[in-house]
């Protein structure tokens, strides 16, 4: 008799494209930077409601390395945002026992906000409770590129032997198991640059919530979806 699989967990790790931030403040005839606040009130929730479902690991695209195509204004706001975020909240996570780890381009980012990147990351370096990381001037293209330089550099040039597992180590991501879930929201059915590599088998679930609207409730939607697949591909091979 075939083996019974365990009935579905919830995804260890999920990671969002959080979109939709300009079209929610437009329907209120507000400025996008508008939107992007309330963005990170989605962002407070659903960290909250991912550690209450047992959600290990959340990656969340915040700033993509083709944003910086956006107009300053909102660029400022975008970065404005993330130091705020991060300095507001850094007690807070820290005491819970979350690891704030930060993945993209460093260099364009200015001293003071990688300091307090720097600051959350070495200040949260030893907690095991939730893992939060943060994908800002992030590009899955440029990750990987950085990551064939460094392999290079550690390799004195000579790939010959290198393999998928020997690559990875060098990838921003490094530690980090790949996505189980990917969820993107506007109702956009794009990858967009993100975790070109991490994400190649993650299952993809694709809602028509924007962003700011994301609660506990849409987080679990699309965990029972994410569920259900497992289901469906448990029941062939019996
Ligand atoms: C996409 O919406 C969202 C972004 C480009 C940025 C995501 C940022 C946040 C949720 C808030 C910032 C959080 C931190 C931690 C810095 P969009 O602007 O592309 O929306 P649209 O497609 O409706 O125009």
């Amino acid at each position: 008799m075939a083996e019974m699989r365990k009935p579905p967990t919830a995804p260890r790790h999920v990671a969002i494209i959080m979109d939709g931030n300009g079209r929610w403040a437009a329907a209120r005839g507000r400025p996008r930077a508008f939107g992007h606040r309330q963005g990170v009130e989605a962002l407070r929730k659903t960290v909250r409601a991912a550690g209450d479902l047992g959600v290990e690991q959340l990656t969340v695209f915040s700033f993509s390395t083709e944003n910086w195509r956006r107009p300053a204004e909102e660029v400022d706001a975008l970065f404005e945002l993330l130091r705020m975020y991060v300095t507001a909240d850094l007690d807070k996570l820290a005491s819970e026992g979350v690891n704030i780890q930060a993945i993209g381009r460093r260099d364009g980012l200015g001293r003071d906000l990688l300091e307090i990147i720097e600051r959350a990351e070495e200040r949260t370096r030893d907690n095991d409770q939730f893992k939060l990381v943060i994908a800002f001037n992030y590009g899955g293209r440029d990750e990987l590129v950085r990551a064939a330089q460094r392999a290079a550099e550690a390799h004195d040039g000579d790939l010959s032997g290198l393999d998928e597992a020997g690559f990875e180590r060098f990838l921003d991501t490094k530690g980090s198991p790949d996505p189980d879930l990917v969820i993107r929201t506007s109702g956009e059915h794009r990858i967009s640059n993100f975790l070109l590599w991490q994400a190649a088998y993650s299952e993809f679930v694709f809602m028509d919530v924007l962003w700011p609207d994301f609660d506990e409730a849409s987080l679990k939607m699309a965990i029972e979806e994410y569920a259900m697949r497992e289901r469906r591909y448990g029941g062939v091979d019996g």
